[in-house]
């Protein structure tokens, strides 16, 4: 027996869901005669896969929340025509060299900056991703670290399970108000268009960054002004951009030395956005007052320094972690996969040729 835990497909109980698409005469032609190999790098929502295995692909499954060694990895990738990136995996010249039949990449994300997009459009394989369908949930948790970090959620909670609390005391872990402070968003696309929307039920201050005006920004009363502005103004600066050459070490010391010393800095986009040694400096010295992270520069990495600040919040990479977004994420990542496969259009294709 194999020394992983690979799932050969077969037939398995379908939800009611995906019984009831795979139902329609439409898709269930669509899906018809498929003998894709196609090769899925971690566990994913059971709907998911439930309606990979239903297409008649023969699929196999690192069935696991960890990653593949690399060598492992790329011995999986020989015969695959497809495959679905469950994780951060790197996608590069070494990873196609070893898929010579590959015609897809699906990411189980919105992020793709794991994906060399130059390398895979000049082998013709098209990289797909999830977009919109996490929004809310990413939202959400940017929310929990505002409030979280503001309110010293998790200060609070140690001490109730320690044995240590002497009582209510009216000095006693004191945070900051969130009601009326300005909340600074850099990346005004959809994620930070909805943090923003909840920040209008706290009363706040809208300031954001983009290229130009956003109209869904404006409408919550939104001012857009220079990085320069939003770094010396916000009172929680909220990180949403996406990871490129652009935006690489986008914050170093330089920009947090011109934050406000009681601001706190909000990093749900991608760690390498962020010179983390720099981050460890300025909350080390208390150039700003305190971080709420859910990336890292080097996941699964963190630096060490960051542990046992009490001014941090950590979270391990959960934006979209709920249980409704990750099973919509999964039906979308196989939907773009076979759409692809099968030669049908796939509106969430990020490397059209
Ligand atoms: C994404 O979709 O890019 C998220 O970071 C994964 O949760």
């Amino acid at each position: 027996m194999s020394q992983y835990p690979w799932h050969t497909s077969h037939f398995s109980c379908l939800t009611r869901a995906i019984m009831s698409q795979l139902d329609q005469p439409e898709i269930g032609r669509q899906y018809r005669h498929m003998s894709w190999n196609v090769f899925v790098s971690r566990r994913i929502p059971t709907e998911g896969m439930d309606l990979l295995r239903q297409s008649g692909a023969e699929v196999r499954l690192h069935d696991e929340e960890s990653p593949l060694p690399r060598n492992e990895l790329l011995a999986q990738l020989r015969s695959c025509d497809g495959v679905i990136i469950g994780g951060g995996e790197r996608v590069d010249a070494e990873f196609f060299d070893a898929a010579p039949k590959l015609k897809v990449v699906s990411c189980l994300a919105v992020g793709y900056d794991n994906v060399d997009l130059a390398e895979a459009t000049g082998r013709r394989i098209l990289v797909t991703n999830t977009p919109d369908v996490l929004t809310d949930a990413v939202a959400d948790l940017t929310w929990a670290l505002i409030l979280g970090v503001a309110r010293r959620v998790v200060e609070g909670d140690r001490l109730a399970r320690s044995g240590k609390w002497r009582g209510l005391s009216p000095t006693l872990l004191r945070g900051v108000d969130v009601a009326g402070k300005t909340l600074g968003i850099i990346g005004a696309g959809r994620i930070g268009a909805a943090v923003a929307k909840r920040g209008t039920g706290f009363s706040m201050r809208l300031v954001y960054v983009a290229r130009s005006a956003k109209p869904e920004m404006e409408a919550l009363g939104g001012r857009r002004v220079t990085f320069d502005e939003i770094l010396r103004e916000s009172d929680f600066l909220c990180v949403h951009v996406p990871l490129t050459p652009d935006t690489r070490h986008l914050f170093g010391e330089a920009e947090f030395r011109k934050m406000k010393p009681t601001a706190y800095f909000i990093n749900m986009a991608r760690g390498a956005v962020v010179d983390e040694a720099a981050l460890v400096r300025a909350l080390r010295e208390t150039w700003i007052a305190g971080a709420g992270l859910d990336v890292y520069e080097h996941e699964p990495q963190i630096s060490p320094e960051l542990l046992p600040m009490p001014n941090t919040l950590l979270l391990p990479h959960l934006g979209s972690a709920t249980v409704e977004t990750r099973r919509r994420m999964s039906i979308m990542a196989v939907e773009n996969l076979l759409a692809v496969l099968d030669g049908r259009p796939c509106p969430n294709v990020v490397n059209p040729f």
